[in-house]
């Protein structure tokens, strides 16, 4: 039973080929209105969400499917201790296909080796979001028109920002791309990345703390939020929350096609007043995430042969 755990689990030709998907559901949305009639997606959200649980959702009514599953681990009999395998196998009596999120690392995997119908990894602590990547492709897709050539500034939280570590490991894939790697000391990309994705691809990157310097070569600004959630001790949270706030005075020397991007929620990273900027594509993101979410859905049911 093939899984989504991350975006390096789907070939290039299938990334093309989900973009492909998306865009036919935006053109003709009715053509897919009905595709998944009877079928249930169930939602099991360890960890709060607001996007990708309720995308999800969005996305299975629009196919015409339902939905079933709970958007808290309190809610479900993870409090009496049972095991995300068991909930996995329970889970895959009453539904078609999973989106799952959760705290830790690895446990997507672990649902998706006893699950008996696809696992999608809505997020899995620190690791990896390949649905938010979905999301981001697709808008870099519309805004740019490709995903060869661009320099791509990731600013923030890039050590335990999972949504950086998959975007970095699907725009690494096409020719021509360099990184810029924004970040304060404590919060730099993990080591992992860096060895097992750019080193290993032979990918241009540098590492700074500097974004206003950084600004005018780029062609994408991916700011990030500092994962409260993720840290030991509030006092280095308070003292990093800030480190990177985007303002209209620092776009002055930007690109006039810079494409800026958030997987949201934000807390204090960019300013409000860039949202009517003809540049802001954060809430685009968060529309294009449910194109992507169908088409993918879509894809591993006629896989699995329930479509
Ligand atoms: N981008 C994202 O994963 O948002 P949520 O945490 O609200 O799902």
């Amino acid at each position: 039973m093939r899984s989504i755990i991350d975006v390096s689990d789907l070939s290039l030709d299938e990334l093309n080929e989900l973009i492909k998907t998306a865009c036919d559901i935006i053109e003709n949305p009715k053509k897919y209105g009905e595709i998944c009639r009877g079928k249930k997606l169930a939602t099991l959200f360890f960890e709060p969400s607001t996007r990708t649980r309720l995308s999800f959702e969005a996305a299975m009514y629009e196919l015409g499917g339902n939905v079933i599953g709970f958007s808290a681990a309190g809610n479900s009999s993870a409090a009496k201790g049972e095991s995300v395998a068991d909930t996995a196998k329970t889970v895959s009596c009453y539904a078609d296909i999973i989106a799952m999120r959760h705290p830790k690392e690895g446990a997507a995997l672990v649902a998706a080796n006893n699950a008996s119908v696809p696992v999608i990894n809505a997020g899995d602590g620190g690791h990896c979001h390949p649905t938010q990547t979905l999301a981001d492709l697709l808008t870099i897709h519309r805004e740019k028109g490709g995903f060869s050539n661009l320099t791509i500034g990731l600013c923030g939280d890039l050590k335990f920002g999972r949504t950086v570590h998959s975007l970095i490991n699907a725009m690494s894939r096409y020719k021509g791309n360099s990184f810029v790697l924004i970040s304060p000391e404590e919060l730099k990309l993990p080591s992992y990345v860096k060895k097992d994705v750019l080193a290993k691809r032979s990918i241009r990157y540098r590492q700074t703390t500097d974004l206003e310097g950084t600004m005018p070569e780029l062609d994408i600004l991916y700011m990030t939020r500092v994962q409260r959630e993720r840290f030991f001790n509030e006092e280095d949270y308070l003292r990093l929350k800030d480190s990177y706030i985007l303002t209209p005075k620092k776009l002055t020397n930007a690109k006039k096609d810079l494409c800026i991007m958030h997987p949201l929620p934000r807390v204090n990273e960019i300013s409000v007043a860039i949202d009517d900027d003809p540049r802001a594509c954060y809430f685009k993101q968060v529309l294009n995430g449910k194109y992507m979410r169908m088409a993918l859905m879509l894809k591993l049911l006629k896989e699995a042969g329930t479509l």
